[in-house]
């Protein structure tokens, strides 16, 4: 029989194993990514043997409580968790370096803290005084009922943790910050490997299932978007949170990927101030504050982030080709292949041409955009910025496109003409309602609505009887 290998290469971009090192990993095709690790200890079988004792099963139709919240005191927060953390759950937060992951988690300690609850920041990537001074400049420091419950911890090593949690048993919430730098004795491989964070992880989450604690890791995303270290961590946690950002810009938004206790889709707006993070509650009224109404080439959409709607402007500059090649194309917040498409639809249905310049688009606030609602409104903004003809001040545009021009309807109506008429817009402009069977939601009566079927009404909009 052929003996097992002691050690494996584990390929840290894409995780496939190998038994011998090969300087490319054939799977990804990536240089210089083995690493040995040993195999994960799974107990012997006969260590553990016994005859297993017969399921208890149940009937569906039984009673159920819903999960008990640990309210986080943050409403953003808690919009993204589901209405709270739930006890024993086990959170991934990923995000950047740098993004400000530590900043959002010492701040929700420090909420959680001040109502009564034990909580344990550990910190394997700062030293204690650095989490002080970033307290102090918080002013998270001045507040002696957090003081008393929120207890600080720089280490690495999970063999310690853990030995202290099992000791201590009174934390409800536990907060590693983050789970690359963690260290488990007997993996015998770098903290951020792929068998280190899935040891360190299942070494905690199986704590935090026993005990009943609330446990959060912070983890870093790589370049490509992935967690660093192994996405098995993704299916080992209840709930994956993102913390995305343009770091030249302080909105900050939290999005859940995953939830097993609430909706996913849901997102939690932040902006990053000297002092933290400040809660954003109204993001539309903030995504258009530094809006210039009156200039050709802007128009305002109403989007839906999960089951909340955001107004934000898009912008459009044409400018004249540059060089011999092929024109221009810009983008920033939205899918260029969709702006492709709409400059085609408005070439080939409404005769408009745009081919020939460079067009920059850009969603203001960073936030990415991916519905294809924005159609509208990006190509109110090119006709604008075509025709030079502003789009009123108080109008807002959601839609999709079709290839034959057609406007599309999209989900939600509802909610998003409410938020427009919120905002003060007094007219929509949106797509025609074709008999569904369900009515078109009522509009608020502050609002006109503008009905649109085709791409060339659009057009029409801006070239009145007249002018032009
Ligand atoms: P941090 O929470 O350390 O990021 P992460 O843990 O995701 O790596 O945030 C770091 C950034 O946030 C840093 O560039 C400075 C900025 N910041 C502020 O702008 N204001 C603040 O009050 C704090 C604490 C940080
Ligand atoms: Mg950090």
């Amino acid at each position: 029989m052929a003996r097992k290998p002691a050690s494996l290469f584990v390929c840290q971009n894409c995780q496939a194993q190998y038994p011998k090192w090969t300087g490319r990993c054939e799977q990804c095709g990536e240089w210089n990514t083995l690493e040995e690790e040993t195999r994960t200890a799974t107990p012997s079988r006969s260590a553990t043997t016994r005859k297993g004792a017969g399921l208890k099963t149940t009937r569906l139709d039984g009673k159920a409580t819903p999960p008990a919240r640990l309210d986080t005191n943050m409403a953003e927060l808690n919009r993204v968790l589901g209405s709270g953390l739930v006890p024993g759950s086990v959170v991934l937060v990923g995000g950047d370096p740098g993004i400000g992951k530590s900043t959002l988690m010492l701040q929700m300690t420090c909420a959680l803290a001040r109502a009564q609850h034990n909580v344990l920041y550990v910190s394997g990537e700062e030293a204690i005084d650095q989490i002080r001074l970033r307290a102090r400049r918080l002013e998270l420091d001045r507040d002696p009922k957090a003081l008393d419950q929120l207890e600080l911890a720089a280490s690495i090593n999970i063999n310690d943790i853990t030995a202290s949690l099992e000791e201590r048993r009174a934390f409800q919430v536990v907060v590693i910050d983050s789970i690359q730098t963690m260290w488990l004795e007997g993996v015998a491989s770098a903290p951020g490997s792929v068998s280190q964070v899935r040891s360190c992880a299942f070494e905690l989450i199986r704590l935090a299932k026993t005990l009943g604690f609330v446990l959060i890791l912070i983890g870093h995303v790589t370049k490509e978007g992935a967690l660093a270290g192994p996405r098995v961590l993704e299916h080992m946690v209840d709930a994956v949170l993102y913390f995305e950002g343009d770091r030249g810009h302080q909105f900050r938004i939290l999005r859940a990927a995953k939830n097993r206790f609430g909706a996913t889709d849901e997102i939690g707006v932040f902006a990053m101030t000297d002092t933290g993070l400040r809660e954003v509650p109204n993001p539309s009224a903030l995504f258009l504050a530094e809006r210039h109404g009156n200039i050709a080439g802007s128009a305002v959409f109403a989007g839906l982030e999960g089951t909340r709607p955001i107004l934000l402007e898009v912008q459009v500059l044409l400018s004249a080709k540059s060089g011999d090649g092929a024109a221009r194309r810009a983008v920033l917040g939205w899918d260029s292949s969709r702006l492709n498409m709409v400059l085609a639809v408005l070439e080939a249905r409404c005769g408009l041409k745009l081919g020939s310049l460079d067009v920059h688009l850009n969603i203001t606030g960073g936030l990415k955009v991916t519905e294809p609602a924005a159609d509208l409104a990006v190509a109110a903004a090119l006709i604008s910025a075509a025709t030079g003809q502003p789009t009123a001040p108080d109008e807002a545009y959601f839609g999709e496109i079709g290839l034959s021009g057609e406007v599309r309807q999209v989900s939600q109506t509802g909610i998003r003409l409410k938020e427009i008429a919120k905002l003060g817009f007094r007219q929509a402009v949106i797509p025609r309602h074709v008999g569904t069977a369900n009515a078109r939601p009522k509009a608020p009566h502050t609002l006109t609505i503008a009905e649109t079927g085709h791409l060339s009404d659009l057009v029409r909009r801006f070239s009145p009887a007249g002018k032009d």
